[in-house]
């Protein structure tokens, strides 16, 4: 389960970052552009010169590494420059041709990432009462306030004896979220999803850690098509084509383990597949960089860079955190591009995960304070697991 970024990182300075970063990258196709464009005009001009020019010049290669290609117009070449010029047209066009070739398929890949099937809006559904949990189980203690608790400022790092608690605690969340999704088909309600999931996690003597974190009334989060995260389980029923996130965190022996999947609803249509499939290689690309001493902006960076190969956008509202004994901690794990400072240690569990969209990353949030919707209405997909920081890498705890 995500934490809301509220007050925590204002997103003003990377969004300059990031427009800077792509700013480079234009200019860098505009050089290239006019290269080509100016080397080709000047080509025309001359191309009947250029055979007998051709062996007026040996040694002119160098010239074109120290002088400023943009800069060149065809009228003060002389013939020395010109041979270099030759050769610069021959260069910007295997470039220009290159670039083409990856703008018309990014183009085509992103035509087809786009077009599916319009899902219906989202509509709520009735929420059924809250579930009761015995008395033997041991509970979380921000159950006592319906407030959303702060989030603690300490870094969970464990010794041994903590690590076999979490692998234990996160196990049981993926066994949990594993089984949930085997329930996942048109008509089953998100409302019997929970209760499934509720039943499991009571039955293995581990508390649902969602039901009553901040007011939230159910035992997991289910969110559907558009729904960001933070989806409340309640009556509808699954529609062929969907496609539904299921958020388990469970608390057992004092421990959180939390995972989330993004799963289909039947026929789903193959650009939704997509965002579904790159969203889970960001991940498992964020995992990647992961490991003692690593610094956390990497995450972001990397999610980002394959989030943008296909044109999807990185939710910068959630964040991921730090989680063990406390349920959400420090660190903020942001997805997107960032400058935060701050490294990785050896026995530290987070969370990473991130949520793409195809689009607009605007959110807006039901009156229930909880779900929150995509604002353009286009579906958006999370993955999510767990990990333990080792010296050489990252465990990924949420597996089964
Ligand atoms: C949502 O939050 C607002 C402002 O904090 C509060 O007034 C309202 O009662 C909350 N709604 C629910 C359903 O909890």
């Amino acid at each position: 389960m995500s934490v809301a970024q509220f007050h925590h990182f204002q997103t003003p300075p990377l969004s300059v970052f990031s427009l800077l970063s792509s700013f480079y990258l234009s200019l860098f196709f505009c050089v290239i552009r006019r290269m080509v464009f100016s080397a080709s005009l000047y080509q025309a001009s001359t191309s009947s010169s250029f055979l007998h020019e051709r062996s007026l010049s040996s040694s002119s290669s160098s010239t074109l590494l120290t002088a400023p290609p943009l800069f060149f117009s065809p009228s003060t070449l002389s013939g020395k420059q010109s041979c270099s010029q030759n050769k610069l047209v021959v260069h910007a066009k295997r470039l220009s041709g290159l670039e083409e070739a990856m703008r018309i398929r990014r183009e085509r890949e992103l035509r087809s990432t786009r077009k599916f099937r319009r899902r219906p809006p989202l509509r709520r559904g009735r929420v059924s009462p809250r579930l009761p949990v015995p008395d033997h189980i041991p509970k979380p203690p921000y159950l006592s306030s319906s407030l959303l608790p702060e989030l603690s400022p300490e870094h969970q790092i464990h010794d041994s004896e903590g690590i076999i608690k979490m692998r234990a605690a996160c196990e049981l969340a993926a066994r949990v979220l594993n089984y949930a999704g085997t329930l996942v088909r048109p008509s089953v309600t998100t409302n019997e999803i929970d209760k499934a999931v509720h039943q499991m996690i009571i039955e293995a003597g581990a508390y649902p850690s969602p039901l009553g974190y901040g007011g939230f009334p159910k035992s997991v989060c289910t969110s559907v098509n558009e729904c960001m995260c933070h989806g409340i389980p309640d009556s509808r029923q699954l529609q062929d084509g969907d496609i539904i996130n299921i958020d388990v965190t469970v608390y057992l022996n004092g421990y959180h383990g939390d995972t989330s999947k993004t799963f289909l609803c039947g026929n789903v249509d193959d650009p939704l597949k997509r965002l579904i499939k790159v969203t889970e290689e960001c991940l498992e690309r964020g995992i990647a960089v992961c490991k003692d001493g690593a610094s956390f902006k990497k995450i972001g960076k990397r999610i980002s860079e394959h989030a943008e190969k296909y044109g999807y956008s990185v939710v910068e509202r959630f964040v991921g955190h730090g989680v063990g004994t406390v349920f959400h901690s420090e660190p903020i794990i942001l997805h997107h591009r960032n400058e935060k400072p701050g490294c990785m240690v050896e026995g530290q569990t987070f969370t990473i995960e991130p949520i793409l969209t195809m689009g607009s990353i605007e959110c807006v949030t039901w009156p229930d304070n909880w779900t929150t919707l995509t604002a353009d209405g286009g579906p958006a997909v999370q993955f999510e697991h767990t990990i333990l920081i080792t010296r050489t890498g990252a465990e990924i705890l949420t597996l089964c």
